[in-house]
């Protein structure tokens, strides 16, 4: 006997990264922040007493999400505190897509979407990256016509890194008819000299959410915590219908304001993620894998046609030195690895693996 719905029993779940045992692992495969959390991290977690944990938590961790509002310069109304992103774009999808009609997004995106979309019986838009990682023109036009009414964009994009500007973010938010959720999960490693600022965007448009994550920027990934930014009249729904009660618990909302005190700490290691993503990008350019050009904290290096080893064989060789990076083996992927950016000792250990793996590259380009 069978007692799932159906559309969960034809569905794939998602396929996680990973998460090797082994500390001895050059691990470049799940976009971690290579460095560790603020030193108040650490402090606020010895200071927890097993005793508070007796009683429920702050319902809607409400110090924490005044703390993350005027870290963006809105009121407590306009954030929400989720359980990671995922959670965010769980809650997004349960509250604005109407099962059987479409969630708007461009593949490849992040691979949660579709299985997402699945689980609230909603199909997905058909549309596709163009070659140079751009959205098609009609893009909105195509979310509007197949009545979308939540459309997720990831900026920067997973897997290429590629960023789009604020104008065209505020520019798709006005032309798309639903709910237009910019996914920042990596936004904390973009170049500050490109101005890049989103949540100004907010007071002016009335269908846009941002999901932001402390799993990369405040190198937290195993907390669990993630944040959704947007008008009250968005957030509010989801914070008093769809979100479980209680959803974070009182260790993560006390180290993740400690986490947001520390800005010096978080800022200097999306600096050094900064310099080393521009130091592989020309190692790897330099080995005939070319990327293109990242505002995230990983590269989508595309392994040359002539290469002594495809993609999916120079990963599983990689695999065996102890080195993981990501492969996703799909028409449009298959080619490309998706390399987290680590420290440099990490970058490096990489740059020597591929020297011995892909020794005739160069005589093949
Ligand atoms: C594009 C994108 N969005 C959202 C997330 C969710 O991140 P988390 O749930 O760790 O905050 C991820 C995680 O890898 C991601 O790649």
């Amino acid at each position: 006997m069978v007692y799932e719905r159906s559309n969960i029993r034809r569905m794939a779940g998602y396929t996680w990264g990973e998460q090797p045992e082994d500390a001895g692992t050059c691990k470049l495969n799940t976009n971690e922040n290579p460095y560790p959390p603020a030193p108040g991290v650490a402090t606020a977690l010895k200071g927890v007493d097993a005793a508070d944990l007796r009683t429920y938590p702050q319902p809607t961790a409400a110090p924490l999400r005044a703390r993350i509002a005027e870290h963006h310069k809105l009121a407590t109304e306009n954030a929400l505190v989720t359980h990671g992103g995922d959670e965010a774009l769980r809650l997004a999808i349960t509250t604005f897509v109407e099962p059987g009609s479409p969630l708007g997004y461009a593949d490849p995106s992040y691979s949660l979407y579709p299985v997402l979309a699945a689980i609230q019986n909603a199909p997905v838009l058909p549309a596709q990256y163009s070659e140079d990682w751009t959205l098609p023109a009609d893009f909105a036009k195509r979310a509007n016509a197949a009545g979308a009414r939540l459309t997720c964009l990831v900026n920067p994009h997973a897997p290429s890194g590629r960023l789009i500007t604020t104008d065209d973010c505020g520019r798709l938010a006005s032309e798309l008819d639903g709910v237009l959720l910019l996914d920042e999960a990596y936004a904390d490693f973009i170049d500050p000299a490109l101005g890049y600022d989103s949540a100004a965007l907010i007071k002016a448009h009335d269908n846009l959410l941002i999901l932001r994550s402390f799993s990369k920027g405040y190198s937290l990934a195993g907390l669990r915590l993630g944040y959704l930014i947007g008008q009250e009249a968005l957030i509010e729904p989801l914070l008093t219908k769809t979100r479980d009660s209680y959803n974070i618990d009182a260790i993560s909302q006390r180290l993740g304001l400690a986490a947001l005190e520390d800005q010096d700490h978080a800022t200097d290691t999306w600096r050094r993620v900064r310099a080393e993503r521009s130091r592989l990008n020309d190692e790897l350019a330099r080995r005939g894998l070319a990327c293109p050009p990242s505002q995230a904290n990983f590269l989508l290096a595309q392994v040359p046609l002539g290469a002594k080893r495809k993609a999916k064989a120079l990963y599983e060789a990689l695999k065996a030195r102890g080195i993981l990076v990501r492969h996703f083996d799909t028409p449009r992927l298959g080619d490309s690895l998706r390399i987290s950016i680590g420290t440099r000792a990490q970058s490096q250990r990489l740059l020597n693996a591929l020297d011995d793996l892909l020794d005739d590259v160069s005589a093949a380009r």
